[in-house]
């Protein structure tokens, strides 16, 4: 591991949290969690040995002060509510996502004690992408391999784990509802990738694995959504029909939430491109090159079994 401070950007985020703890647990490194509310982050983290600073990825004050001394810095920053955005409230890929990766990236380089830079991208990242959300993080990518910096890039497909917003949602809804809705025609195929997995591999790029690479990160198996649902029904007992919501009628949800004058947006078009685009990954490269053994989702999921016993 790199020796020193490493600062981990996305603070009481999912990834951010399960990547903190797993650096903690190495010996020899520092960590320190970057968060807008440092205590709010403390109180959700659960681990011990980490210092929680303030940082706002648009306040480049707080970024130059927050990562004074850092050698290595881990970006796994995204805005409240995605993948649906909200421009009314700031909330953009390319703002919070593309800006907030060239913030930290400057104000760690104006540290002058940075040595390494990993960025959390995701699958399907395209800066040529007509996608917001796969074109900031091609975007991102770019700004970050034509820094000098050292850096590794991961782009990980669905990420699950303990934590994680996106299945303790879906499990919500298996439970709520006699019918489970799928997105589009639930073909679209999937790697869940489970968040130690990737924890792991972000602490071994800190030890020198992967410099200057871009990994796609999935696990084993891939999947179609479907058949994602129906292991989430068989791990947690909760059996319900599928239905399958066309797309061209989420498009319909998605232009009436995008035109309503005030408020929070709650859907939107782009939310629909998005959950209904293949999420696969080639591991082959991780693979050679971290040596990781990847999780069976069964395996990695078998928490919410244990959870719902
Ligand atoms: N989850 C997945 O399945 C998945 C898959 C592929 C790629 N990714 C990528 O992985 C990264 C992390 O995702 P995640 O699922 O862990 O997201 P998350 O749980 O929503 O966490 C993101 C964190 O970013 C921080 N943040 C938001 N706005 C910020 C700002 N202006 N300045 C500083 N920090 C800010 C927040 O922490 P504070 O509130 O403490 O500031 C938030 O907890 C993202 O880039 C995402 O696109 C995720």
């Amino acid at each position: 591991m790199t020796a020193g401070t490493v600062a981990v950007a996305g603070g009481a985020g999912f990834i951010a949290g399960a990547i903190a703890r797993k650096l903690a647990e190495a010996a020899g490194a520092r960590v320190r969690v970057l968060s807008r509310d440092p205590e709010r982050a403390r109180s959700r983290f659960k681990g011990r040995g980490v210092e929680f600073v303030r940082a706002d990825v648009l306040d480049t004050a707080s970024l130059r002060a927050a990562l004074k001394g850092v050698q290595a810095v881990i970006d796994a920053v995204q805005f409240e509510g995605y993948p649906i955005e909200d421009p009314r409230r700031g909330l953009t890929f390319e703002r919070i996502d593309y800006g907030g990766a060239i913030s930290l990236l400057q104000a760690a380089q104006t540290a002058g004690t940075l040595t390494k830079f990993v960025y959390i991208s995701g699958a399907g990242a395209d800066e040529n992408s007509a996608h917001p959300a796969f074109r900031a993080k091609g975007r991102a990518e770019r700004a970050i391999r034509e820094s000098g910096i050292r850096f590794t890039i991961f782009r990980p497909s669905l990420v699950y784990g303990p934590g994680s917003r996106v299945i303790e949602l879906l499990v919500k809804s298996l439970s709520w509802t006699p019918v489970f809705m799928v997105p589009g025609s639930g073909r679209q195929r999937l790697q869940p990738v489970f968040v130690g997995d990737l924890a792991a591999a972000v602490s071994l790029a800190l030890e020198g694995c992967g410099d200057g690479g871009t990994f796609q990160i999935g696990g084993p198996e891939a999947m179609t959504f479907d058949e994602f649902i129906r292991l989430l029904m068989e791990i947690t007992g909760r059996r319900r029909a599928l239905l399958h919501a066309p797309q061209s009628a989420l498009h319909l949800l998605g232009v009436a939430a995008e035109s309503l004058p005030v408020g929070r947006r709650v859907f939107s078009r782009d939310a629909v491109e998005f959950l209904t685009a293949d999420s696969v990954c080639d591991n082959g490269p991780l693979l050679r090159e971290f040596k990781l053994s990847l999780t069976p989702p069964r395996q990695g999921l078998s928490y919410l079994a244990a959870r719902s016993a």
